[in-house]
């Protein structure tokens, strides 16, 4: 979507507005009152006391201007980039909440306005922020062991994924860091419409309880159209990997049911590691279990020739 108008509203969590608030003390704060927006009465010294008073009457989100929104995504990329980020004194558990905090916030502005460049540059740096994290941990279940509770569960899933993908892609010949950025937006991006009950659901879903409603189903297809018209900032690789991404070579997956000859080697690869990290999960992190999941990947997607090779460059990269 192409924003216009400047006037526009964006919803945003009070919550991770709290976390960039410093900077933010004098935005204007919206709150809908019976279908109409209407401007609190605040002045800039209260401002997070104001925002904590709102939180306490359990109001979630409030809304702000464009241009602000496009100041807070800039004062997030410049947090993730700060020296305070990198501070020794700056503990990881804050290093985590913040590069989460920037995901909450940016993942909002994209899901109401699209992607522009500051919005992709601002997830690539909070993937490469995530992987430092997760690489100087000693190893990726000590990792969400000990960041679980900073950190939203969908945001751990997608960089579990990253992690995994990054170093499965490592055992192929046409292994780049360039290859690895189209995955890796793909992961931040393939779900930015869903919320923590629709993950709920696919789980259900995935299990044979619960029936998809239609923007579970077509958020692939929704998402990637959007992008599509931004073939300038998001490369056509990563809009097929969120395309395809819920997809199953024996043509049972959603939303267009295709079968396993149509899928690429790096869509497979993403599949394969999004699936394990998922799987990791509801096995709650149990590391002797990783080849149990295997064989559930190899039941799943074994019947189609590029899915076998990824998971048996998973299967290098666990053993
Ligand atoms: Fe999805």
């Amino acid at each position: 979507m192409e924003v216009e108008n400047k006037d526009l509203l964006v919803k945003m969590a009070i919550s991770k507005l709290i976390v960039f608030a410093e900077k933010f003390k004098g935005i204007e704060v919206h709150l809908p009152v019976s279908g109409r927006y209407v401007k609190l009465n605040y002045s800039e010294d209260q401002f997070i006391e104001i925002l904590r008073k709102l939180q306490q009457k359990e109001v979630e989100d409030v809304y702000i201007h464009y241009d602000d929104s496009e100041k807070i995504i800039a004062h997030a990329h410049e947090q993730l980039g700060a020296k305070a980020f990198y501070d020794p004194k700056t503990v990881d558990e804050q290093r985590v909440e913040t590069v989460n905090a920037a995901m909450e916030v940016v993942k909002s502005v994209i899901n109401q306005l699209g992607v522009n460049a500051e919005t992709v540059k601002l997830l690539k740096t909070i993937n490469t922020r995530a992987m430092a994290l997760l690489s100087e941990s000693p190893s990726i279940f000590a990792f969400v062991k000990r960041f679980k509770k900073n950190c939203s569960e969908e945001f751990l899933l997608s960089i579990l994924t990253n992690y995994i993908m990054s170093l499965v892609i490592d055992q192929f010949p046409w292994k780049s860091d360039q290859v690895k950025e189209k995955g890796s937006l793909a992961s931040l991006l393939c779900d930015v419409s869903l919320t923590k009950e629709d993950f709920a659901v696919i789980r259900e879903w995935r299990l044979g309880k619960a029936v998809l409603p239609d923007h579970i189903k077509k958020h692939p297809s929704k998402i990637a159209e959007g992008l599509k018209r931004k073939r300038n900032l998001v490369p056509l690789e990563t809009i097929t990997i969120i395309e395809q991404h819920h997809e199953l070579p024996d043509g049972r997956g959603f939303p267009y049911g295709i079968q396993g000859h149509r899928f690429n080697q790096l869509a497979s690869i993403f599949i394969i590691s999004q699936q394990f990290a998922e799987l990791l999960h509801e096995s709650t992190y149990d590391y002797e279990k990783r080849f149990e999941l295997i064989e559930v990947l190899k039941l799943k997607y074994g019947s189609s020739k590029t899915f076998e090779k990824a998971i048996e460059a998973l299967v290098t990269v666990i053993t």
